[in-house]
C-alpha cells in the first residue's frame, strides 16, 4: 500500500523562530518515516510583502540549510524552492477562478495584515489560494502546521471539495496535523500574542540561529507574574505556561512531570532549565547549519527533488486543464 503524504512550507523571511520550528518543522522530522513527505521553501508566499531582491536568495539557503540542520532526511523528504516549480502558479490561477472573494476576505490573517498596511497587494489577498495550490498539486493527505494555519488548510480543503463536485474527482482532501503542545508558541515578552517573525520586540522571539547568550538573556527576560509557582494556567498565567510548553517540547515530559519537578523552585531557576534544553538542541542545528550551509549538499538536494516535484505538479495541472475542458 501507498504510504500516506505530508507537506510543509515555511516562508524564507529572515530567520526562523522556535515557533516555526516546532510548529512546522519539528512535526516533520517526527513524521518522515510513517509518511512520504514534501517540505519546500514557499519564497512566492514571501512576497506578498515587500522583499529585497539583494537578499532573498541567500535567506532561501538559509532556511534549506536550517531544514537539512534540523534532522529534514533527504532521503525521506522531497525537497525543493516554491518558485522553481512554475505548476505551482499555474494550479493557483485555475484555484482562484473557483475560490470566491468572499472567503479570501474573511481569512483572519488577510485581515490583520491588510489592516496594518492599507497599500496590500492583491497577492496577500489571493495568498491562500497559492497556499490550496501547494497541498493539492500532489494529494497531500496531512499538513504539519502551526494553529495559525488551519484556517488556509480548510479553505485549500473547501477549493478541493468544490472542484471535485463541480468537474469530477481530482483533488485528495488534505488534514490540518498540529501539534498538541506547540500549536501556538507565544511570545516571551508579551505571552498573549503569538511568537511572530514581524514582531517589534525581537526580546520576545527566539531565533534558531540567536547565539547562545542571546537565547539565554531573551528566557530568563520573559514575562511571568506575580504567583510563583509553575504551575499550567494559560488564563492567569500565560507567561509560565508558555514556558512549560516550550520546555515541554524539547525535552518530552508532560505537564504533570514539569509542575512536579520544579515543585518548590523559583522562576529563575526554571527558566535557567528551560534556557538549558533549548540552548542545547539549537547548538546542535547551528553547528550542523554551518557545515551545511558551506557545502554542496543544498544543490544536490534541490536537483533531486525539483525534478519530482515538477513532474508530479504537471500531472496534476494537466488533468486540472483536462477537466476544465481547456484543449485544442
Ligand atoms: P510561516 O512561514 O508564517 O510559518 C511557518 C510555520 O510555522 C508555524 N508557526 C508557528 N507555530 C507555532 N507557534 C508559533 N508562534 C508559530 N508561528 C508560526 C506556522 O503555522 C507554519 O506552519 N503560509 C505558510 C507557508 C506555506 C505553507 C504552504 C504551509 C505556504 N504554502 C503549504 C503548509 C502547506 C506560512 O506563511 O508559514
Amino acid at each position: 500500500m501507498n504510504k500516506k503524504k505530508i507537506l510543509t512550507g515555511l516562508q524564507p523571511t529572515g530567520t526562523i523562530h522556535i515557533g516555526n520550528y516546532i510548529g512546522a518543522i519539528k512535526q516533520m522530522v517526527k513524521y518522515q518515516d510513517e509518511f512520504d513527505s514534501y517540505i519546500f521553501v514557499a519564497d512566492l508566499h514571501a512576497i506578498t510583502v515587500p522583499q529585497d531582491p539583494k537578499t532573498l536568495s541567500s535567506k532561501v539557503k538559509s532556511l534549506l540549510a536550517l531544514y537539512l540542520a534540523c534532522g529534514i532526511d533527504p532521503n525521506k523528504n522531497t525537497i525543493f524552492i516554491q518558485s522553481e516549480n512554475e505548476y505551482h502558479a499555474n494550479i493557483s490561477w485555475l484555484l482562484e477562478c473557483n475560490t470566491y472573494y468572499g472567503e479570501l476576505s474573511r481569512m483572519t490573517q488577510f485581515k490583520d495584515k491588510s489592516l496594518k498596511n492599507i497599500n496590500f497587494t492583491s497577492g496577500l489577498l489571493t495568498y491562500p489560494v497559492l497556499m490550496a495550490s501547494d497541498i493539492l498539486a500532489y494529494d497531500i493527505n496531512y499538513v504539519p502546521v502551526g494553529g495559525d494555519q488551519k484556517q488556509h488548510v480548510e479553505l485549500a480543503r473547501d477549493i478541493a471539495e468544490r472542484f471535485n463536485k463541480k468537474y469530477g474527482l481530482t483533488f485528495t482532501i488534505p488534514e490540518p496535523l498540529i501539534p498538541e503542545e506547540g500549536a501556538k508558541i507565544m511570545d516571551l515578552i508579551d505571552p498573549t500574542k503569538k511568537m511572530s517573525k514581524s514582531s517589534e520586540n525581537q526580546k520576545g522571539v527566539i531565533n534558531l540561529l540567536d547565539d547562545k547568550e542571546t537565547i539565554r538573556k531573551k528566557i530568563m527576560g520573559a514575562t511571568t507574574d506575580s504567583d510563583m509557582t509553575i504551575k499550567y494556567d494559560k488564563e492567569n498565567k500565560p507567561g509560565i505556561s508558555n514556558l512549560i510548553n516550550i520546555y515541554k517540547v524539547f525535552t518530552n515530559k508532560t505537564t504533570e512531570e514539569i509542575e512536579q519537578e520544579f515543585k518548590g523552585s523559583n522562576y529563575g531557576e526554571f527558566k535557567k532549565e528551560v534556557a538549558e534544553v533549548v540552548i542545547n538542541e539549537i547548538t546542535k542545528i547551528q553547528e550542523k547549519y554551518n557545515q551545511i550551509l558551506n557545502s554542496d549538499e543544498i544543490d544536490k538536494v534541490l536537483n533531486k527533488g525539483i525534478e519530482k516535484s515538477r513532474q508530479e505538479a504537471k500531472e496534476k495541472y494537466e488533468l486540472m486543464k483536462k477537466r476544465m475542458g481547456f484543449g485544442r
